[in-house]
């Protein structure tokens, strides 16, 4: 029987992964997979994820099973964090713990092709795993271009697939720190965006995994909120993987905003089934620390500190990068003003190859590079580098 199975492909990003520990180079640079990094190329535990495990082990009393939903202290503990002043819209809003935002994502599609939802429209590049998710739920996927070629977010496209979706149709937009371009919708964009799902009935889904990795914890909640409070109902898909540092420990949550608290229970029902059938019930563990740290103000102190440090060495290799001007033929001083993560660098698939060849620097395929893996010490290498090999 198994041999009706043909070979996949490993998946790009993660293969990354893998090569780059292969690699003896001393010198070499991983600006692969998108975790953040220390200036000395780190990426340590938060001090406030390490304090509130250690609570967790002297505290808890018991790993007996919660139910699919899985942490409920930690999905309400987030709330304020994502959606402001009224967490709960007035009860029209609610959530429960996913593994990872792989899983909410997963579960928010999944959910809505329960719901007869047909087609998804989505901005292109996206993280290559909202595709590979939609081609295995056997939803279609229907694209439009994300980003205008002078940089800027492409307002008209995301505009035209709103209005044209559909009653069949929704549309998942990355609710801060674009992946993989750092290119995100401006405030005022945000606005139109949430008019045209309103005026549309279109149903929308953001995928919110990189809140306070842009310009702020707030800031970057900013786009979700002026959607959620313009439309009867939505998906939100959320991961503390990257602003807690928990990528292994698979941490996210799942959130349905609703027409009313009543309206709340059938999709959940629904979104419980579909957990249950799939993991029965997420990991436990770092949502836990979560919870504690969210629960502790000297904790969320310390969380919010990290995460600020983490946001401001990001934003010093942006500007680094833009400072330097050119590389080759790739202009660099857009990097200076997009947020989070990632940035896309106009590269050829050859040209990568050639940077991680004869220079040992590691990017996607596409011409992603994780910002965070620059370093003021490897900066200046992987510049020289790029125009070499794009000059
Ligand atoms: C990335 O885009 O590099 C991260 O979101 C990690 C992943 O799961 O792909």
């Amino acid at each position: 029987m198994l041999d009706r199975l043909s070979p996949q492909a490993p998946d790009a990003l993660l293969a990354l992964i893998r090569l780059y520990a292969a690699d003896p180079r001393e010198d070499k640079i991983d600006l692969g997979v998108g975790v953040y990094r220390t200036e000395e190329g780190a990426t340590p535990v938060f001090a406030a994820i390490k304090a509130a495990e250690q609570r967790l082990v002297d505290e808890q009393d018991s790993k007996s099973y919660l139910g699919p939903e899985g942490d409920m202290g930690f999905v309400n503990a987030l709330m304020p964090y994502i959606f402001g002043g009224d967490p709960t819209m007035g009860g029209r809003l609610s959530g429960m713990q996913t593994p990872g935002g792989t899983g909410a994502v997963r579960l928010a599609l999944a959910l809505a092709q329960k719901a007869g939802v047909k087609r998804v429209h989505m901005g292109v590049p996206s993280w290559p795993n909202h595709a590979q998710i939609l081609a295995d739920l056997g939803l279609e996927l229907v694209t439009f271009e994300h980003a205008n070629p002078d940089g800027s977010a492409n307002l008209d496209a995301v505009l035209g697939a709103i209005k044209g979706a559909g009653a069949d149709g929704a549309v998942l937009l990355h609710g801060c720190c674009h992946n993989p371009t750092g290119i995100d919708y401006t405030a005022e964009q945000w606005d139109a965006i949430a008019d045209a799902f309103a005026a549309s009935g279109t149903f929308p889904i953001i995928d919110a995994a990189y809140q306070g990795l842009g310009q702020g914890l707030e800031e970057d909640a900013a786009g979700l909120r002026t959607v959620l409070a313009k439309v009867p109902e939505a998906f939100i898909a959320y991961s503390c993987d990257k602003n807690f540092g928990q990528y292994r420990d698979r941490v996210g949550a799942f959130y349905i905003l609703g027409q009313s608290s009543d309206s709340l229970d059938a999709p959940f029902s629904n979104a419980n089934a579909l957990a249950r059938a799939c993991w029965s019930m997420p990991p436990d563990h770092g949502g836990a620390a979560v919870r504690i740290i969210l629960r502790d103000p000297d904790l969320t102190k310390l969380w919010l500190d990290e995460l600020d440090t983490m946001r401001a060495r990001m934003r010093g290799v942006r500007d680094a990068l833009a400072a330097a001007g050119t590389a080759g033929r790739i202009d660099l001083t857009p990097l200076g003003t997009q947020n989070g993560l990632f940035a896309m660098l106009p590269v050829t698939k050859e040209e990568v190859a050639t940077l991680r060849d004869e220079h040992a620097i590691y990017m996607a395929g596409s011409g992603r590079i994780n910002i965070a893996g620059l370093t003021s010490a490897n900066l200046p290498k992987f510049i020289a580098a790029l125009a070499a090999v794009t000059g």
